[in-house]
């Protein structure tokens, strides 16, 4: 029986573990992504979230375990034993990453149609006129005026900048998008603009994404599915609506009720 691409996961990770010397980042963590599926990992500071997205985004070699990643043309590769073109490949394009503070993922000082451009001839793409087009667009998809195509994100407020990241991000169209608290340095009437342009985005373009969250309101309103983290070990996971209406878990409990009382 032929399967389509669809019916393969994405990603397979299988005993991720991440020591710091002695301590422990994340052990022994195991889970499949498939295509299109958001997954949010949860837990509280110092429970493990960066380290595995980290491991899994190729910029943190683990200590042992595997994670295999679906390429383009459908062959299942373990993402450490990448040549180093290949991985440069997946991160400029199959890939994003959105990092909490805009400024460690924009150049701050060339223009936002230069921050969304680059991407784009990152790949490939070489005609001028084109490529300026595509960025005004994608600066209209995350609600900044195109007058500002030539200003730098400097002059951007937080919620611009962060729009701006995204844009960039998602210019190339990437399969699989790593988020590490995107919308945690921004005022709480920010974030609430920006969760749903995500969410918006997310379902059009059908991307994958593994967002790290400490608030279990973004997990809610972004994720099919969530990991919750503590002490490095993922403790409890499913689908979002089950694990946040009906923790298993004792921490889980404590973790969503400390959410209801705020
Ligand atoms: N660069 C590092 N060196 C040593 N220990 C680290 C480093 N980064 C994280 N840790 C430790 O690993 C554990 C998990 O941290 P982290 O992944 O940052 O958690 P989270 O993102 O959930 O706050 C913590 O005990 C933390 O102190
Ligand atoms: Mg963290």
């Amino acid at each position: 029986m032929s399967v389509t691409l669809n019916d393969e996961p994405l990603l397979n990770v299988s005993g991720l573990t991440k020591y710091y010397g002695g301590r422990i980042g994340c052990q022994d963590v195991v889970f499949q992504l498939w295509p299109g599926e958001v997954l949010a990992i949860v837990g509280e500071s110092g429970s493990g979230k960066t380290t595995l997205l980290n491991c899994l985004s190729t910029r943190l070699p683990p200590s042992t375990g595997v994670i295999e990643y679906r390429m383009r043309d459908g062959s299942m590769r373990n993402l450490y034993q990448l040549s180093e073109a290949e991985r440069r490949f997946l991160m400029r394009t199959d890939w994003g990453f959105v990092h909490q503070h805009a400024a460690d993922g924009l150049r701050m000082t060339v223009s936002a149609g230069a921050n969304v451009g680059e991407r784009l001839m990152a790949v490939g793409d070489r005609h001028y006129g084109k490529i300026r087009a595509t960025a005004a667009d994608w600066l209209g998809r995350v609600e900044i005026s195109e007058d500002r195509i030539d200003d730098d994100p400097r002059s951007f407020s937080g919620g611009m900048r962060q729009r701006l990241q995204i844009a960039r991000n998602l210019v190339t169209k990437p399969r699989l998008v790593f988020m590490d608290e995107p919308t945690g340095g921004l005022d709480v009437s920010v974030q609430a603009r920006l969760l749903d342009l995500l969410r918006q985005l997310v379902a059009d373009m059908g991307l994958a994404v593994i967002i790290v969250t400490h608030d279990l309101a973004v997990a809610r309103l972004l994720s099919h599915r969530i990991m919750v983290m503590k002490d490095g070990l993922v403790i409890e996971s499913g689908l979002t609506d089950q694990v946040l209406d009906d923790p298993r878990e004792p921490y889980t409990q404590l973790l969503v009720s400390s959410i209801l009382q705020v």
